[in-house]
């Protein structure tokens, strides 16, 4: 004679729970992964020596000047961050915003001090003139209305994204959102022989709030007017794709979604619709957000970061531009 089963509890219950029981069987079953190689890290380089000034919205983070820089790589290497994203902060604007192309300019000093010290190192290139104007717009304008001359900013895009290729950067990155950038990069590259470099494209760009933290650090603030005429509507999401389309069309070789954690949809939407590498921006008021309520004690900052960079990969982002890079490094290397 067998025992029994107690008739009282179901024999074939499905039981999701199951899975879930220990930490061993939650990894096992665990269908995305964060590891530090997936993140970019991202810096604001400025003029000058001995900067390292913090940036008051971006807690842990600062405006370093180009000496500053390998003490920042003696951090990052060991963490095991390999690709970080350049922005640069000039020490004069004008209209144009030539300091973006100038080849003694923070970014291409940085790239160079970077590759010299690093040459493993993956460097991004931000490519945009909002931070170089004396108005703040990405582009030239023409009076106070804010209209931005798209077709007038494209070729300074190009001898932008070329000044930076010259000075070694792995990759270029137009953020500017003109219409046909992609295309007056490529052909500005290849014209200057650089047919091997790479263009990461914002190809998705909301006229985000989120934007906000960043526009303090990088001083780049439109003094009139808004971004709202070049920059998308979160709004839509249909005619992100023919965005993207555009950009595909014009030699964009990897793409970007900006913001992340708001575009949750759009990413998967990019991810499912096109096969190229997808980098998703968690930006600077994405980071804002979870530092100062967790300055409040209002989360636990190490699982709502984590929480957050997961649910951006797991809606189909390769690569996360964040600025938790290096806290989450650390965490992702010491068990919780
Ligand atoms: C430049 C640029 C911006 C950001 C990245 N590149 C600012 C903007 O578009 O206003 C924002 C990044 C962030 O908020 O972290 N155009």
């Amino acid at each position: 004679m067998t025992d029994q089963q107690p008739t009282d509890a179901p024999l074939h219950g499905l039981r999701p729970r199951r899975t879930r029981r220990t930490p061993a069987l939650r990894a096992f079953v665990r269908e995305t992964s964060l590891d530090v190689s997936q993140l970019i890290h991202p810096l604001f380089i400025v003029e000058g020596t001995g900067v390292k000034k913090p940036i008051e919205t971006m807690p842990g983070h600062a405006q370093l000047s180009v000496d500053q820089l390998e003490e920042e790589l003696r951090e990052i290497l060991p963490l095991g961050i390999r690709s970080v994203l350049l922005f640069g902060i000039p020490s004069r604007k004008d209209a144009a915003g030539a300091g973006a192309w100038d080849p003694q300019g923070p970014v291409p000093k940085a790239i160079r001090e970077l590759k010299r010290l690093a040459p493993g190192l993956l460097v991004i290139a931000d490519v945009c003139l909002c931070e170089y104007t004396a108005h703040g717009h990405c582009g030239i304008v023409h009076d106070q209305s804010g209209v931005v001359d798209n077709d007038a900013t494209l070729p300074l895009l190009g001898r932008t994204a070329v000044a930076y290729a010259a000075a070694g950067a792995d990759i270029v990155a137009p953020s500017a959102m003109m219409d046909g950038q992609v295309a007056a990069i490529r052909s500005a590259l290849d014209v200057a022989g650089f047919l091997d470099t790479p263009i990461l494209s914002y190809a998705a760009k909301h006229a985000s709030a989120f934007y906000g933290p960043f526009r303090g650090a990088a001083e780049s603030t439109p003094a009139f007017g808004d971004r709202r005429a070049y920059q998308m509507d979160p709004a839509n999401a249909r005619e992100t794709l023919v965005e993207v389309q555009l950009d595909v069309d014009e030699g964009a070789d990897l793409l970007m979604v900006k913001p992340a954690g708001s575009a949750l949809d759009i990413i998967r939407q990019v991810r499912d619709a096109f096969p190229h590498p997808l980098v998703a921006y968690q930006v600077s008021g994405e980071y804002a957000m979870l530092k100062a309520a967790s300055q409040r004690g209002w989360l636990d900052e190490r699982r709502a970061a984590i929480e957050s960079l997961v649910a951006i990969r797991r809606s189909g982002a390769d690569q996360v531009i964040t600025y938790y890079a290096k806290e989450v490094a650390r965490w992702l290397s010491t068990a919780e």
